[in-house]
């Protein structure tokens, strides 16, 4: 005997879905192909997502719900349907050749101004660099860069994934900083896990697109964000901000000891020392040690780390952080071959730990 197509609904009706608790035909997921010849019948339900767990189970139910409503002799076949999945946010970071963190132990030893003018000197080294500052609680690169006033839009990728776009400052150097998106005097109130969550999504839904570097300009110390970053992205390494002061130079082995601990495992790329010696402006041969001699040298040396620079204290390296593009860019001036000297000596080290480590992999734990 051919049932009815009226028949096969009653019957499929009573066949309830467990994740809405609806019965498949009132709420829409029994298909319009059902398809009755003879004794046989085919239907088709769409489950609400990709990967129901649900599926095999309701299409047994609904088989065998026909058998012992409708006929044992009826032949059936259900067929599950899913959703297309929806795209998953493409992995951001994949143009992305290396990402460096720049860390200090002790704040104000000049991390934020070593980050810009080191990206300025890699750029103008011909490298594609990227800066991401993640000060949550004092954001100072959009300063240094100018571009304080500057809002980032969403542009849509490839994939149609929504990602934030970098503003791009000097030389094409992308930027994002947490300071475009909160009011200065707001940034001090954000806890640490919503500056760990904004932090990962401006790392990881942001639009970088192809970089050779992508340097990250840190809060300074130890916090939930160092902590978030090594569990967010996979980091080519760190490089250490000190000054020649012993309070600088104990912080500073202390980040280097976080860095390499069996847990964490990420390269110390080396230890710049920040404000070595100071030059006045009209005395340009003279040097005054004024915080000290060679502590970062000795430093670097006992634990085995390169030494990737030795910067003086001069007025005019504060001066156009404070103008809003940094001194590497003036061609002109002796520190912008300090720096081009930086960048080069990185790049040289960052080439041979990708030669010699392996690539470096998320931290899974951290406790
Ligand atoms: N080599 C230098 N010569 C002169 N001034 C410098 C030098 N390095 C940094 N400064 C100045 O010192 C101050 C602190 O520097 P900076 O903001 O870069 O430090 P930081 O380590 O990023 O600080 P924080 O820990 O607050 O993020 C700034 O005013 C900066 O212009
Ligand atoms: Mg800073």
């Amino acid at each position: 005997m051919t049932p009815t197509k009226e028949q096969i609904i009653k019957a499929l009706s009573q066949v309830r879905y467990p994740g809405t608790r609806q019965d498949i035909v009132s709420s829409g997921m029994l298909q319009e192909d059902l398809k009755i010849e003879g004794n046989k019948v085919f239907f088709s339900i769409l489950f609400p997502k990709a990967h129901d767990p649900f599926s095999t189970s309701v299409v047994k139910a609904a088989e065998a719900t026909l058998k012992s409503f409708v006929s044992e002799d009826l032949e059936v076949k259900g067929t599950p349907l899913f959703p297309e999945p929806t795209p998953e946010p493409k992995n951001m970071l994949q143009g992305v050749k290396n990402i460096v963190a720049i860390f200090s132990g002790k704040g104000g030893v000049g991390k934020s101004t070593v980050t810009a003018n080191l990206a300025v000197a890699l750029s103008l080294e011909g490298f594609k660099v990227g800066v991401l500052d993640a000060d949550i609680h004092g954001p100072s690169m959009p300063k240094m860069f100018g571009v304080e006033e500057a809002r980032p839009v969403a542009v849509s990728t490839e994939n149609g994934a929504e990602a934030i776009a970098p503003v791009e400052v000097y030389n094409g150097i992308k930027l994002l900083s947490i300071g475009f998106f909160v009011e200065p005097d707001k940034a001090l109130i954000w806890r640490g896990s919503m500056a760990s969550n904004a932090l990962t999504q401006l790392l990881t839904e942001s639009a970088w697109g192809d970089l050779d570097y992508l340097l990250i300009d840190m809060p300074p110390g130890t916090s939930d964000i160092h902590l978030t970053l090594v569990q967010t992205v996979a980091l080519t390494g760190v490089v250490v901000v000190t000054t020649p002061q012993e309070v600088a130079l104990i912080d500073a082995r202390k980040g280097i000891d976080m860095f390499t601990t069996d847990k964490v495992e990420v390269p110390v790329l080396g230890l710049i020392e920040n404000m070595s010696w100071f030059t006045p402006a009209e005395l340009p041969t003279n040097r005054y040690y004024i915080f000290g001699k060679e502590g970062g040298k000795k430093l670097a040396q006992e634990m085995g780390v390169p030494l990737l620079a030795e910067l003086p204290l001069v007025q005019s390296i504060c001066d156009s952080g404070d103008a809003g593009l940094p001194i590497a860019s003036h061609s002109g001036s002796p520190l912008a071959s300090y720096f081009k000297d930086l960048a080069i000596k990185l790049h040289t080290e960052v080439e041979k730990r990708n030669r010699e480590i392996p690539p470096s992999h998320k931290v899974e734990v951290v406790h």
